[in-house]
């Protein structure tokens, strides 16, 4: 098959990507490992940021700026954050007006907006609490409306580089076991990041295994920062089901069981999640009690929580607390971009939480995430479109490739691997050493444990393709988080390291970093 833009991945980044080149028209084709509503930005629930100032409160796009930047403690790169908080109002109202996501009104009309942690200001547009599966129902209604060409259970398997310029990307499909190739003129990357490794403590979809940041990493492209992985302070505790902030941000409290309150529910997410997780340490149970909401909020702004509660656990939320605990949710880290998207590879694109462009430096800003996505896809898909017309051909697929990937897939199809067991075992290592505290010492242990088990020399049982595919590119990208964060011997942001606490100026930099 040959295509103008390739889009690999079906996140909110990945969407507007193909509308956007689509309307600029391109022939577009869009491929996911799976269907378009499995994916972590339909999995986003507590809402999307956009300075509005809609509730009268003097929230601005300056604002919405320094709280990005200061979030991303000094790693955050104001080109990119001011670019991005000039364009999400925008965006935002795309959303809503073209798209017509049914976000939560105000009387009048206009967008709601709610408090979320990190600023003062009431900046989180929502539908309830289902605000990702909103946007992406209807994003998924105009792909199809387009005519985009969706390819599903495709799973990307590496990139096809031709001196230094995109040619193109292998798949494996998923029904037939079948190699294939898509040539194209330009190649967007919006597979999401790589929390999902973190197996049994993740808010991620299962799949969430960063394949599109491996790719990178295997086509020689550098990791930006990827040591940073945000955890959200507030998972249901005993599964992987997020709390959205959107709890918090209506009045929930975080006690432990003390019944005490010790932290301020509303700091940034890498603050709470320590502050928790101290709790944890000292053998504190903690919760999150909504106890005193008034039950017309709940059933109106909280109510898919409510009901996912009760049935997950058995919770009734407006009269007992809520058992929690951190998890895996967002990694900041992803394949070093230009700010607008642009790689070292020409004609390749990065959108989303895979690429890096120092939008969020060492810590995410709630509720950012929704709008990062849908205002640099939107531009990644212009720049595509941009490139294709200045390169009109297709690049020549150079032969060894093809035949690198076909050897991969004999290999493994012959060669018994648990996938399964391996990415447990993967996320048990990370949640231990290279989690919400670390220290250099952990961190080597993690390093070779992960070099172990690339030497795929302990399976007894078999997995299929795509989980033995999966687990190689997890095992690459768990290699360049923990030299990443073995290499950042200071505390910032989401990475704290015990034998390194504070903050130093001889690391205010980003770490790059390359496998092989
Ligand atoms: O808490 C939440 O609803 C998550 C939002 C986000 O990650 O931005």
């Amino acid at each position: 098959m040959k295509i103008d833009i390739l889009v690999i991945g079906s996140g909110i980044a990945g969407m507007m990507a193909a509308i956007e080149a689509k309307e600029l028209g391109s022939s577009v084709a869009i491929v996911m490992k799976k269907s378009p509503l499995a994916n972590n930005s339909f999995m986003a629930k507590g809402g999307i940021n956009a300075a509005l100032n809609n509730m009268g409160d003097g929230d601005s796009i300056e604002h919405h700026i320094e709280d990005t930047l200061k979030s991303g403690v000094g790693l955050a790169e104001e080109e990119a954050v001011r670019i991005f908080c000039e364009q999400a109002p925008q965006v935002v109202r795309e959303l809503h007006r073209r798209f017509k996501v049914p976000f939560t009104t105000l009387p009048d009309g206009r967008l709601a907006q709610r408090p979320f942690g990190g600023t003062k200001y009431k900046r989180t547009c929502y539908a309830a609490d289902a605000t990702g599966p909103a946007i992406m129902k209807a994003l998924n209604k105009a792909l199809n409306e387009l005519n985009i060409t969706i390819i599903k259970n495709h799973f990307a398997i590496n990139l096809l580089v031709n001196d230094k310029k995109i040619a193109g990307a292998t798949f494996l499909d998923e029904k037939t076991n079948e190699l294939k190739i898509i040539q194209a003129k330009s190649v967007i990357i919006a597979t999401g990041g790589y929390a999902g490794l973190y197996k049994g403590y993740t808010t991620n979809v299962s799949d969430a295994t960063g394949d599109g940041i491996a790719m990178g990493l295997r086509a020689g492209l550098e990791g930006m920062d990827m040591e940073f992985v945000q955890f959200h302070p507030t998972g249901l505790k005993g599964s992987n089901y997020l709390i959205s902030e959107a709890a918090r941000a209506e009045g929930g409290k975080l006690i432990n069981s003390d019944g005490k309150e010790f932290v301020d529910e509303l700091n940034t997410r890498d603050f709470v999640a320590r502050a928790i997780l101290k709790q944890i340490q000292k053998g504190k149970e903690v919760y999150l009690d909504l106890t005193d909401i008034p039950e017309e909020i709940i059933n109106t702004k909280l109510i898919n929580l409510k009901k996912r509660v009760k049935s997950l656990k058995g919770i009734d939320i407006t009269k007992e607390p809520i058992p929690i605990n951190p998890l895996a949710h967002y990694t900041m880290g992803g394949i070093k971009t230009d700010t607008y998207g642009f790689t070292d590879i020409e004609g390749l694109f990065y959108a989303g939480e895979a690429g890096n462009n120092g939008v969020n430096g060492a810590n995410r800003l709630g509720g950012n995430s929704l709008s990062e996505g849908a205002v640099f896809g939107k531009l990644t898909g212009y720049n595509a479109v941009k490139y294709s017309h200045r390169n009109k051909e297709y690049l020549e697929i150079n032969k060894d490739y093809l035949e690198k990937d076909k050897e991969l897939i004999e290999y493994l199809k012959n060669k018994k691997i648990d996938a399964k067991e391996m990415k447990h075992q993967l996320g048990e290592i990370l949640y231990n050493k290279v989690g919400i505290i670390r220290n250099g010492y952990t961190l080597k242990k993690a390093l070779n444990k992960i070099f172990e088990l690339k030497k795929f020399d302990i399976n007894e049982n078999d997995s299929n393709l795509i989980e033995k595919l999966e687990i190689i590119n997890s095992l690459d990208i768990a290699e360049a988080l923990t030299k990443a964060a073995l290499s950042r011997e200071e505390s910032r942001g989401a990475h704290f390291r015990l034998d390194y606490p504070e903050s130093d100026h001889a690391f205010l930099h980003h770490t790059l970093t390359k496998i092989n």
